[in-house]
């Protein structure tokens, strides 16, 4: 049995050999195509995604924005125009030089790190995460979210958008996502395959699971692909126990 750490180092090594056919995922080619009427249906609900971060960003300015796991910048490029400066991090080179070229934004800073070993450097006023939660495993969920609350500004807030559970998300060839395995098989177009976790959550179960990290939340699931929403940190946290008692934010 591989050990947590070599599960996330083959999580990284996957994300680096798949970023030049990456993209084929969001843009529904190739072994995403899933038939027309699927895929009108996943670019309806990128268009609820990407709506509401544009009315969330439009409504609260956020000056400084740290980006976890900007992968080849398919958000990066709507973040970086909204903000005055993006810190952007990612584990793989090769996604941060395809972000890079893409974006070509002077106020973009790139940070190649580990997410499980990082520790910001600054405190942002928004911390955006897209389809990385669900790579966090259960164990680390609770130390990921202390740091995001450390990389956030009084005031700040953090900005989720993930997977939701649905069939036809993924390749053709790749198995059927199993939603409480918490682990996936993915698959390369020459066919090299990797063992990645994948949580896929339910938009209530991932509410209560931050306010156990002391986060209040509100994320909302499109019509079939995806969950997104808002955590910050809660005025009120409850102790494991239940009581409440005053934050210290
Ligand atoms: C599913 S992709 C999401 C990319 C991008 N946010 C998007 O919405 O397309 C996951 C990203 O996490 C990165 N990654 C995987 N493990 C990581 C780690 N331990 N630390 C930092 N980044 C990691 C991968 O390189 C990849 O770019």
């Amino acid at each position: 049995m591989p050990t947590e750490r070599e599960i996330l180092d083959h999580q990284i090594a996957y994300y680096r050999a798949r970023a030049a056919e990456y993209d084929a995922w969001w843009f529904r080619q190739g072994r995403y195509d899933r038939g027309e009427a699927n895929n009108a249906a996943w670019r309806a609900d990128i268009a609820a995604v990407e709506g509401s971060l544009a009315d969330v960003l439009a409504h609260r300015h956020p000056a400084t924005l740290l980006e976890l796991a900007c992968g080849t910048g398919l958000f990066t490029r709507h973040l970086a125009p909204r903000v005055d400066t993006l810190t952007a991090v990612d584990a793989s080179p090769e996604v941060i030089a395809i972000n890079r070229a893409r974006v070509a934004a002077a106020n973009v800073r790139y940070v190649e790190a580990d997410l499980f070993d990082f520790e910001p450097a600054a405190r942002y006023d928004c911390v955006f995460m897209s389809f990385w939660l669900s790579h966090v495993p259960p164990s680390r969920f609770d130390a990921f979210w202390a740091m995001v609350r450390r990389a956030l500004a009084p005031g700040g807030f953090a900005w989720i958008v993930d997977s939701a559970h649905d069939p036809t998300s993924t390749a053709v060839d790749h198995p059927r996502p199993d939603a409480a395995a918490g682990m996936a098989t993915r698959r390369l177009d020459d066919g090299r395959e990797f063992r990645i976790v994948k949580l896929f959550y339910e938009a209530p179960a991932l509410e209560a699971r931050l306010r156990q990290c002391g986060m209040e939340a509100s994320i909302a699931r499109t019509a079939r692909y995806f969950l997104h929403g808002e955590a910050r940190p809660a005025t009120t946290a409850q102790d494991p126990a239940g009581r409440q008692s005053a934050s210290s934010e």
